[in-house]
């Protein structure tokens, strides 16, 4: 009985040490087979039931057992151990790879990439301005007269009496004037500044993209052309669009283009103020006064302006609710896009 026990004891040890990969497997091993509640000591214990006359050949039976067992469970623990000094044995090349996180652009920097290539296949180029303007450009050489009432409309983070955080992108208008004759036609993306109370729907700094297209004969008709092409592009095929009258000191005449509401499709609902619909730009043709500041001959060239809020443009796209989200560089929220 007991001899039979020993062979079958030794078969099944000898098969999982053959199977072990590591020593966390030889310690299970050695649990089960040689520790003190272990299968071999089970079968020292069996020894005191067997007749007294055989107790002499199975206990050196069982002696010899557990002298081979411990061989060579120690010639394999012998094994791993020289192998894990081979520091090349440690890796194991079937282990899948690590996941690097890569980075991702971040929604407003994919919303002007999108704006810049609709508008560069429509032919324009891109143009950036100084953030810390003059009140020259910022207001003066665009038409607002010192102490216009149309100042008012932006309130200006001033740094000293002459200059001033930029609170439009319309100022590099004046800029690429002084310094390309026409034709010209151009984008201009960029940081600008308001000193507004903080709320879900104005911030004290956002980004924003003029246009401006001047040439012989530019008319409104084409300005409304490149506007419903970039909305098209940009918001879908059917979208479905208004031009309404507006002013701005920089433009005569002034337009406000307005696209169906994204939330209720024009039924009316509290984002859109129950009209059905929500407001993308501003535009106009530019003012001959603006073509006097940078020497533009107002009888030989005509040309139109516009300019959007690109954080608002993004708000319409995708529906978000509250402009602050942009800068709480929030993974939950950037990871939507
Ligand atoms: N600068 C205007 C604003 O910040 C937007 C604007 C309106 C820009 C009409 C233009 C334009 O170039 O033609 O509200």
């Amino acid at each position: 009985m007991l001899d039979d026990q020993v062979i079958s004891i030794k078969k099944d040890f000898i098969k999982v040490i053959d199977e072990a990969k590591s020593n966390t497997d030889l310690e299970q091993i050695r649990i089960k087979f040689l520790s003190r509640n272990g299968l071999l000591s089970q079968l020292f214990d069996k020894l005191k039931d067997i007749p007294k006359e055989q107790k002499p050949q199975a206990g050196k039976n069982l002696n010899l057992l557990r002298s081979e067992l411990t061989e060579i469970f120690d010639s394999k623990q012998k094994e791993f151990n020289t192998h894990r000094d081979d520091k090349k044995s440690q890796i194991d090349l079937t282990l899948p790879g690590y996941q690097y996180k890569i980075g991702g652009k971040h929604i407003l920097t994919q919303t002007l990439d999108e704006i810049k290539s609709i508008f560069k296949g429509l032919g324009f180029s891109v143009y950036e301005g100084p953030e810390v303007e003059s009140d020259y450009y910022n207001f003066e050489a665009l038409n607002f007269p010192a102490d216009h009432p149309a100042r008012d409309m932006q309130d200006t983070f001033f740094i000293s009496e002459k200059f001033l955080l930029r609170t439009h992108t319309t100022p590099v208008q004046v800029r690429i004037l002084e310094n390309h004759k026409p034709p010209v036609r151009a984008i201009m993306p960029g940081r600008v500044y308001r000193n507004e109370a903080v709320s879900a729907r104005s911030y004290c700094m956002f980004h924003q993209v003029d246009g401006i297209y001047v040439d012989t004969g530019v008319t409104f008709a084409e300005l409304k052309g490149t506007l419903v092409s970039f909305a098209k592009q940009f918001y879908g095929e059917n979208l479905k669009y208004r031009f309404r009258p507006s002013f701005f000191p920089f433009t005569e005449p002034s337009a406000e283009m307005d696209i169906t509401c994204f939330l209720c499709k024009g039924k009316g609902c509290k984002i859109c103020k129950n009209t059905g619909w929500l407001e993308i730009l501003g535009c106009g043709m530019v003012d001959p006064n603006v073509f006097n500041y940078v020497d533009v001959d107002p009888e030989k060239f005509t040309g139109y302006a516009f300019g959007m809020g690109i954080e608002r443009i993004g708000l319409l796209k995708y529906g978000i609710t509250d402009i602050r989200m942009y800068f709480e560089n929030d993974l939950r929220f950037l990871k939507q896009f």
